[in-house]
């Protein structure tokens, strides 16, 4: 049997520091499995932090170095994928640019998050060039590298459309040089935070993947649950708790449906119930923050490590650039010719 070709896979993140229980279950936890079926490219993209963090951008290189770190621990292997950083593959910048040229402005202006974001964030001019080009941006990086699957969350769902759009577009002009992409969407489960409002961290209510088994137990103790159980004897309702919400994603599903049975006919109290779901992420982040501790000891190793994929995603990324030039008609000769040193 001929072995399949694996497809190519490629998804990023922001750098906005540690990531917490949300962004591990709507991400990196589904990356990870992927390694093993896909060729996977990941990547972490300082130039969509600071689309909306311009003024502010010293932060973008330590929230970078957090961001691999929780990445090399919670099981992104740089054997199996390519772990590489936006910014430092110049070529991303070139496709950006060029697409920029064959994206009409309407298509960028109704995307929903452009117009969403304004109004919810205030204190920040989000009524920029760059920021109108962010999901253009998005897929320069998808696309640079032929990526076929991009695993991402609902929220990017228009711009994954988007950029679907924008490779036929550039096929139809210039020959096909681009597959189309296709989003796998993740599944996400919503998990609540501590103050119970959708875990975030501008919320200040988010648990992080580095935090100790105190940390996780003082987090998660004092939690509200479902507002009926005032007493240990009244009945609840597990749907309406959100405590319940972490049982979700890290309690087997056997054990879940166990104590949402109990709950529902008080025969277990919420601490006891909280006790599972504690044991549980302490139990599945053991391992993980061990290996953090070793590459937080060890930043030149993270680093190199990252500049190791930086190297194979440029390969990659400057063969597609050179068949785009071609597509383009930008390939010059002067490229060929030799200067006129005597
Ligand atoms: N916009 C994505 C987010 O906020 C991050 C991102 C940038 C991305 N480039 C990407 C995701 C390419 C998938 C593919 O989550
Ligand atoms: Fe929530 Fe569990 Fe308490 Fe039920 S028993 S309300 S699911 S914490």
């Amino acid at each position: 049997m001929s072995q399949k070709k694996k497809k190519v896979v490629l998804s990023g993140m922001r750098p906005t520091g540690p990531l917490h229980l949300g962004n591990y279950v709507g991400a990196l936890r589904g990356w990870v499995r992927l390694q093993d079926t896909h060729q996977c490219y990941f990547t972490i993209v300082p130039w969509h932090a600071l689309s909306s963090e311009y003024t502010n951008p010293k932060v973008i290189k330590e929230y970078t170095f957090e961001v691999a770190l929780d990445w090399l621990a919670a099981g992104l292997d740089p054997e199996k994928s390519v772990l590489f950083i936006q910014s430092e593959i110049k070529e991303h910048a070139e496709l950006h640019l060029l697409l920029s040229m064959i994206t009409p402005l309407p298509w960028l202006e109704r995307v929903p998050t452009f117009k969403e974001q304004q109004q919810e964030i205030q204190d920040k001019e989000l009524n920029t060039y760059g920021f109108l080009g962010y999901p253009l941006l998005q897929t320069a990086d998808i696309i640079i590298y032929k990526a076929e699957v991009v695993p991402v969350g609902e929220d990017q769902a228009f711009h994954i459309e988007l950029a679907r759009e924008i490779v036929r577009r550039f096929n139809r002009f210039y020959g096909k040089v681009f597959p189309e992409p296709q989003m796998l969407l993740t599944e996400v489960p919503k998990l609540a935070g501590t103050d119970g409002r959708k875990m975030s961290k501008s919320y200040g209510n988010a648990i992080y993947l580095k935090d100790t088994p105190e940390t996780i137990k003082k987090k998660i103790s004092p939690m509200v649950t479902d507002t009926r159980r005032k007493r240990r004897t009244d009945p609840g309702e597990p749907d309406d708790c959100p405590v319940f919400t972490l049982h979700r994603a890290f309690v087997p599903e056997s054990k879940r449906e166990e104590l949402a049975r109990d709950c529902r006919t008080a025969a277990i109290g919420c601490l006891e119930c909280k006790k599972v779901v504690i044991e549980a992420l302490i139990e599945e982040f053991a391992q993980f923050r061990e290996k953090r501790a070793y590459y937080e000891k060890h930043p030149d190793l993270v680093w190199q490590i990252f500049e190791e994929g930086n190297q194979k995603a440029r390969e990659v990324a400057s063969q597609t650039m050179e068949q785009v030039r071609e597509a383009m008609g930008l390939r010059f000769p002067s490229g060929n010719l030799k200067t006129g040193k005597k």
